[in-house]
């Protein structure tokens, strides 16, 4: 998978004067099955996470409160994206290497995930995330 196919989705939203309401649907906005869900809070302004990959994880990244930043590299190009509405999700496909990272003191990262949790789908170092893409 290549940087390119990943990319901030814009997540369905209804608006009244009572306020906002966000939603996402697999096999509307959500191009898998939702598997799992988990969230990163109370980040230390310093702290990153991340810094691995997966061979097969998909997910969906949302700023549910707050903000920070994410930086995508599929081995050959590198993005940063600024995630800050709770209406936008970015999609992060299978072998990509992630850091998330500038969490504001309220940022929330809920994460919709297409697998359960499994240790050996992650690439922690980044030698192995360019040998592996590269095998
Ligand atoms: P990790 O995915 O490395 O966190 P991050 O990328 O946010 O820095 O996970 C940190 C630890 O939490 C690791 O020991 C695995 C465990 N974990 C679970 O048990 N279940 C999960 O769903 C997730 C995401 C992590």
């Amino acid at each position: 998978m290549s940087l390119s196919d990943c990319k901030l989705l814009s997540l369905n939203e209804l608006t009244d004067e009572r306020g906002k309401l966000a939603y996402l649907e697999t096999n509307d906005v959500v191009p898998f099955d939702i598997a799992r869900i988990y969230y990163l809070y109370d980040v230390p302004k310093k702290s990153s996470r991340g810094a691995h990959a997966h061979k097969k994880l998909e997910q969906i990244m949302i700023a549910i409160s707050g903000s920070f930043d994410v930086k995508l590299n599929d081995g050959e190009n590198e993005s940063i994206f600024h995630l800050r509405r709770p209406n936008e999700g970015l999609y992060i496909g299978r072998e990509i290497w992630r850091d998330i990272y500038n969490f504001s003191e309220d940022g929330v990262c809920l994460v919709l995930a297409s697998l359960h949790y499994t240790e050996d789908d992650y690439i922690r170092k980044y030698d192995d995330f360019i040998k592996y893409i590269e095998s």
